[in-house]
């Protein structure tokens, strides 16, 4: 029987979730459903594709792009006390609206949690999730569907471990490369607004080893916005400067300005700090083997990091956006521990 298995990955700045077929990306941001004024898109009739909505608790929320489009009171999930108890439900739930196929059927996840937050509630987080979820879903039109699904299993891992996951197991969740279970790997996970660092020694994740800084990436766009404040009077919300960056200019008011000098700082100095505090934190793990650098701003600062990691930099796979390889190893981690009961 096949099993139905779903890694999700609530980051601070996107959820990112996997059923082993489709992938599933949006910004962890959810507020409350209003009624849409006009019709969102004139051209074309409106798709499902980008529209998340449930009601959960008679409270509708929207919740990704939509929500940062529409909601008046958007909430982030930035708020570490919230976090487990209301905002990670919400954006499982949605993920689960989006990725189950079929209700019938019990699902098992593996979740990841921040390294600060691991330790204190992977319990509470596998408690509130496994249960049978009772919800509606909401269209695009308006329409709502009740919906019923059971999570008969829950496994948490803290996040950057499904990097290692990932690289250790095959696609069937068999363990294949040999070198990650018997080295000690330091994993660089660098986020939108943290960077965590951890230890696998011998495949298991050891505690000693691990930090969480506020270092993500979202240090290097704040100070990038701040420039441009400066330039052009104007607040640009640090959500929406990932495309400027990556094109390397911004369009402001009609006017072109040019944003690879202080990106090029910007990202430098965050690199060098992120080095920094992998060399303090691993000062005594002289043992380790190799680092993995990963996390969607890890994609971002990799250029800028090598030169400062002592230690040798083991490079990921680059067949994925850099943000799904914690999530796809979630799942791979799934089919090794339910799928596979024998192992090897
Ligand atoms: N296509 C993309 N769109 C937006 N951001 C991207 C994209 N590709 C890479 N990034 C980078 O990925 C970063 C987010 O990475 P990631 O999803 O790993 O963070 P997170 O897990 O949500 O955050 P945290 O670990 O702090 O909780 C963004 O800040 C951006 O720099
Ligand atoms: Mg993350």
């Amino acid at each position: 029987m096949a099993e139905h298995i779903i890694g999700i990955d609530i980051g601070f700045g996107f959820t990112k979730a996997t059923n082993g077929h489709d992938f599933l990306i949006f910004k962890s941001i959810f507020g409350e459903a209003v009624q849409f004024q006009i019709k969102e898109n004139l051209l074309h009739s409106n798709t499902d594709d980008d529209h998340l909505q449930i009601e959960v608790d008679n409270t509708s929320y929207f919740v990704g792009e939509l929500a940062e489009r529409q909601s008046s009171d958007r909430t982030f999930t930035l708020d570490q006390t919230q976090f487990v108890s209301s905002s990670s439900k919400i954006l499982a739930l949605a993920t689960l609206s989006k990725l189950v196929k079929d209700t019938s059927q019990p699902i098992k996840l593996v979740v990841g949690l921040p390294i600060g937050h691991y330790r204190e509630y992977k319990d509470e987080l596998a408690k509130m999730l496994k249960t049978t979820h009772h919800f509606y879903v909401i269209n695009a039109d308006g329409e709502r569907t009740k919906t019923s699904i059971q999570v008969s299993d829950v496994r948490v891992l803290p996040q950057p471990i499904g990097t290692v996951m990932d690289s250790l197991l095959s696609s069937t969740g068999i363990a294949q490369n040999k070198r990650f279970a018997t080295d000690k790997i330091g994993i660089i996970d660098v986020g939108f607004r943290t960077t965590d660092y951890t230890i696998s020694d011998k495949g298991r994740y050891s505690e000693r080893g691990s930090l969480t800084t506020k270092n993500g990436i979202s240090r290097a766009f704040a100070q990038i916005g701040s420039k441009l404040k400066d330039a052009c009077g104007i607040d640009i919300e640090i959500y929406r400067l990932y495309d400027a960056v990556d094109k390397g200019t911004i369009k402001v008011r009609g006017k072109s300005y040019d944003l690879k000098k202080i990106t090029e700082h910007a990202f430098k100095q965050l690199a060098s700090q992120i080095a920094a505090d992998a060399n303090q934190v691993w000062e005594d793990d002289w043992d380790i083997d190799a680092i993995m650098i990963t996390g969607g701003g890890g994609a971002v600062l990799l250029p800028y990091m090598e030169a400062e990691i002592e230690g040798a930099i083991i490079p990921i796979k680059q067949d994925l956006d850099y943000r799904l390889h914690n999530v796809r190893g979630y799942y791979k981690f799934g089919l090794y521990t339910w799928a596979n009961p024998k192992k090897k």
